[in-house]
């Protein structure tokens, strides 16, 4: 029998191969799932050896005959990793990207500072919400803010609704077009609209399998040659949410970190700025209901 090392090393090549941006990650995250353990417990098994289950070598087979089909990692293991949560996902969902955690971060920020002045009734709202991830993510770092979360697709919302009951997080999910004013009774009381819209230029086909067949379109194109269609409409729509100097936060895409905030300037938004991932690209805009 061959040991899980080996196994693991030859898996991540045939991985790197099929053209995987991250085989070594995929190749143990792919033997935790079918071994039903964590990683560290992969790592620790490829050190010490040991017996594998009979049926694993068939079963990591299986699963990387998959992710050599370019099916994305998180829907073999039906789990995504987003900030400090681990979300389930699969297909009819937009898998959340480390990107994003900068956005949680921004808006993490914008509680803190609003917290000094104002230490309850703090409300947010995550439009574009896909699996929850941001909604889920902000309420699990700071209970005390009242957080709600508006999503298209019945599939997504699903997702949401069964990552918000399974962690047990009070987030308000509702079902809705986010380019149409939401939540009426908040209107004009939020503190905080966090979006993730779809921003890809149509015609912009993505390069990535993982993404252009397995993310869905709704979650993808944003409606213009520019992409930013749907975003400035969504955008509109936060400021009927949002208090006098309540913040806008919005991904978007490498390419619209100026035109974005230029945008949004010109839409009557006040201190509209751009900021960078943690790779350094340009990835959010933030800008305050003036
Ligand atoms: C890029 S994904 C982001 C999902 C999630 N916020 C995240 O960061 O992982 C965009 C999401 O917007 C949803 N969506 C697209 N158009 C929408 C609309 N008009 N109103 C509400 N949600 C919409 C899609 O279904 C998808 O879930």
């Amino acid at each position: 029998m061959t040991d899980l090392r080996s196994l693991v090393r030859a898996a991540a090549g045939t991985l790197r191969e099929a053209g995987v941006a991250s085989p070594d990650v995929d190749a143990v995250e792919l033997a935790a799932h079918v071994l039903a353990v964590d990683t560290p417990e992969v790592r620790r098994l490829m050190i010490v050896g040991g017996r594998l289950p009979h049926a694993f070598e068939e079963s990591y087979a299986a699963v990387l005959a998959e992710r050599i089909r370019r099916v994305p990692l998180q829907h073999l293991t039906g789990r995504a990793h987003f900030h400090r949560l681990t979300l389930h996902v699969g297909p009819g969902v937009f898998v959340p990207r480390p990107e994003t955690e900068v956005l949680v971060d921004l808006a993490l920020a914008e509680v803190d500072r609003r917290c000094e002045s104002e230490p309850s009734g703090i409300r947010l709202v995550d439009l574009c919400s896909g699996s929850g991830a941001i909604a889920l993510a902000i309420k699990e770092e700071r209970p005390e803010v009242a957080v709600r979360a508006l999503e298209l697709s019945t599939d997504a919302i699903a997702w949401a609704a069964a990552n918000r009951d399974r962690l047990g997080l009070d987030v308000e999910l509702a079902q809705g077009d986010a380019t149409r004013p939401a939540f009426a009774d908040w209107a004009g009381t939020v503190d905080v609209v966090t979006v993730n819209p779809p921003y890809i230029p149509v015609g912009a086909v993505p390069v990535d399998p993982e993404v252009r067949d397995h993310d869905p379109e709704l979650a993808l194109y944003g409606g213009s040659e520019d992409g930013l269609a749907i975003p400035l409409r969504v955008a509109a729509a936060a400021a009927t949410l949002l208090r006098p100097g309540g913040l806008l936060l919005m991904e978007h895409a490498d390419s619209q970190g100026q035109s974005l905030p230029a945008r949004l300037s010109a839409a009557g938004w006040a201190d509209a700025e751009d900021h960078a991932d943690l790779a350094g690209r340009p990835r959010v805009t933030s800008a305050r209901r003036s």
